[in-house]
């Protein structure tokens, strides 16, 4: 062994939903999301006398087994950054992953994969000796973006931006930063109940999603509706309106899956209880006044977000009223987190 790095880095759930992208992984509009704590991946980058004429001469373990399947989104990877990482063709590099949740559940893997990834080859190669602590979290952010947009707010903790809105200052299209306009406290707090309706790989990813916004006879309303979106959503969450965020989470999450069905061609990733879940949540908030809202990813689970104080009413609804529309009656706990770990 030459030399290896070790990092946890968790997954993320936008806000504010990017879908649609220009080359070279610049954002269609900006986003934002809260960063995960119990949902990540564990990666470990390990680097050996080089074998094979290949470019990349690369192996990839997720939870010990070889995962050819991968590899092709990786080596698109290493390609962006080779000219920046000279030593990912120079060596064997060997990668062993492990994620804390299921693969391709709708959760976002390629997020916490991607970022845990950047993050193992920033911190193995030279140019992490030049950098301070807040360019290498920059540098890694715009890495991990060239693997998977997403990627890129998985790099730090609490309330992240990716892409460039002019009203907050610093924000950029090649990486994201954390939010520092003044949160409530209250948001940093969030629990996501992640409600597994659906487990197994998901009909169509993320990347031909994107694709799919190009010529896409909303697209422009879209993203005028995404920048909008921000600047309320970053108003709102000033002071505890844990009702006005919500309503804007859940028309972003509706938004976002009505892209997918005005499409051409057009796709539904919901499921009839994806469905069945989100009305049970709406008539929960109604019998109880409880801020709890959802929002959804590129697929078919629904994350249920509520203040801490909501917190055991909102579970016990989930255990009652909710598993029965689960696969295997899974759900996740999770809450807002503080951003990847350096593990060796
Ligand atoms: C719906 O980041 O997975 O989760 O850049 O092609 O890898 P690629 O796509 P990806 O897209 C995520 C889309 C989303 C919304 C979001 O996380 O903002």
């Amino acid at each position: 062994m030459i030399a290896s790095s070790k990092w946890r880095s968790p997954s993320n759930i936008a806000l504010i939903k990017y879908w649609g992208k220009y080359p070279h992984q610049i954002p269609a509009n900006p986003s934002i999301s809260f960063t995960l704590d119990a949902c990540y991946t564990e990666t470990e980058l390990i680097l050996s006398e080089k074998k094979s004429e290949a470019q990349f001469d690369f192996d990839l373990w997720l939870e010990g087994e070889a995962k050819e399947g991968f590899k092709p989104k990786v080596e698109q990877f290493f390609r962006a950054i080779v000219h920046e990482a000279p030593f990912l063709n120079q060596y064997r590099l060997e990668i062993h992953t492990a994620n804390s949740f299921p693969h391709s559940s709708g959760i976002a893997s390629s997020a916490s994969g991607l970022s845990a990834l950047a993050l193992c080859v920033l911190s193995i190669s030279n140019l992490n000796r030049s950098l301070t602590k807040a360019d290498f979290y920059r540098k890694a952010s715009e890495w991990a973006r060239l693997g998977s947009g997403s990627a890129s707010r998985s790099v730090y903790g609490g309330l992240v931006n990716w892409g460039r809105y002019e009203d907050l200052e610093g924000s950029a299209d090649a990486y994201a930063l954390p939010v520092k306009a003044h949160i409530h406290k209250d948001f940093l707090t969030y629990r996501d109940f992640i409600l597994l309706v659906e487990i197994g790989a998901k009909g169509v990813s993320s990347t031909v999603g994107h694709g799919l916004m190009k010529g896409h006879p909303y697209a422009e309303a879209r993203f005028a509706q995404a920048n909008r979106h921000m600047g309320h959503l970053l108003r709102l969450m000033q002071g505890p309106n844990f009702e006005e965020v919500g309503y804007l989470i859940e028309q972003e999450a509706l938004a976002l899956h009505a892209m997918m069905m005005t499409s051409d061609p057009y796709f539904i990733l919901m499921r009839a209880n994806t469905v069945k879940v989100i009305d049970l949540i709406w008539q929960f908030r109604k019998n109880t006044d409880i801020p709890a809202y959802f929002t959804l990813d590129a697929g078919a689970n629904v994350h249920l977000l509520c203040p801490e104080a909501h917190e055991q009413a909102v579970q016990k609804f989930v255990e009652q009223e909710l598993t029965p529309y689960l696969n295997q009656g899974k759900y996740i706990c999770d809450r807002v987190g503080q951003g990847p770990v350096k593990l060796k």
